[in-house]
């Protein structure tokens, strides 16, 4: 398990104005610029009711940025890394709140050393691909989602479901040895037995006129082409039921790994308050843009940890 060192600031020095107001609770929407471990450490205790985020996945793209969470050499270190972030963040959700985590899957790189340049997506080319975990073979599928899953379940989260996201749209690939990629997963973590659930917020079509049934677990939704400098958005509607079943109009929705500010900006279009953390200021920029277009006064913190 990872020890963290950074040094812990209280939330008077993270949030100055907020404290200010109102001791230790926060009182507004913010996006705060900082490593996501050091931020969360900050945090009062179970002051948000939903947690949603994609985090960066193993080996996939390089941010370019120092403390950047997705480059460690080994899995074990990347889910370590990540287990000991959502610790924290689980101190940070309410009794009764809810964490929704998507995360993407990969293959071994057979110990090839480099991947090349994409024209579409930059980030992509990597100077160096993690080597094969111990175990696996070139080829395997790792495995990451449940392999995370299963040691967030190890340090006290419930796992309550996991949702299939199928994309409609799925990129086509030229594999022929085995069936095209076109799904990934949606954790539904909690941090205790019960916890606020709202089934009817969520319901869905079943396809005969005006009849609606509770939500399944395999969600349709085409992703949606890269926003501006960022290349890894979720599109807003899959979020959208998370939002939606996991809290009530006027409470915190949290995303540690906010990237362009999606989770905030559903959050507004839902009435609920959210924080965005994000350790990138070309993203923490790009999604306080996004969202200062509703709310102009929104409160964009740097935090040094
Ligand atoms: C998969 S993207 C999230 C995209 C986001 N869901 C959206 O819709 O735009 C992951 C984000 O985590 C950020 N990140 C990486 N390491 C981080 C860290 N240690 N603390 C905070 N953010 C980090 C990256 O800069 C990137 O923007």
């Amino acid at each position: 398990m990872y020890k963290s060192t950074v040094p812990r600031p209280t939330v008077n020095e993270i949030i100055p104005s907020l404290g200010r107001r109102q001791q230790p609770g926060l009182t507004e929407s913010a996006v705060l610029e900082g490593n996501a471990l050091a931020v969360l450490q900050s945090l009062p205790s179970a002051s948000v009711q939903c947690a949603i985020t994609s985090p960066p996945y193993w080996g996939l793209r390089d941010y370019g940025i120092d403390g950047q969470i997705g480059l460690e050499p080994s899995l074990g270190q990347f889910l370590d890394q990540l287990t000991f972030v959502f610790s924290e963040l689980r101190r940070v959700l309410a009794d009764d709140g809810t964490l929704w985590l998507n995360i993407g899957d990969g293959y071994t790189s057979g110990n090839r050393g480099y991947r090349a340049t994409d024209r579409k997506n930059p980030a992509r080319a990597m100077a160096t691909r993690p080597p094969t975990p111990d175990g696996l073979k070139p080829k395997d599928l790792i495995g990451v989602p449940w392999r995370l899953a299963f040691a967030l379940q190890e340090d006290g989260w419930y796992l309550r479901s996991d949702v299939v996201w199928n994309k409609p749209n799925a990129m086509p690939e030229s594999v022929k040895d085995r069936p095209v990629r076109s799904h990934e997963y949606l954790f539904m973590l909690t941090k205790s037995e019960h916890y606020f659930y709202d089934h009817e917020a969520v319901k869905e079509e079943t396809g005969d006129e005006g009849l609606r049934r509770s939500r399944r677990s395999v969600w349709s939704v085409n992703t949606k082409p890269f926003l501006g400098a960022h290349f890894a958005t979720f599109p807003a509607e899959l979020i959208r039921p998370c939002v939606l079943a996991s809290s009530k109009p006027g409470d915190f929705v949290l995303d540690p790994f906010f990237g362009s500010g999606t989770v905030g900006l559903v959050s507004q279009e839902e009435g609920r308050r959210y924080l965005g953390i994000e350790l990138n200021p070309e993203y923490v920029r790009l999604a306080s843009e996004r969202l200062q277009a509703a709310q102009p006064n929104l409160t964009k913190l740097v935090v040094n940890g």
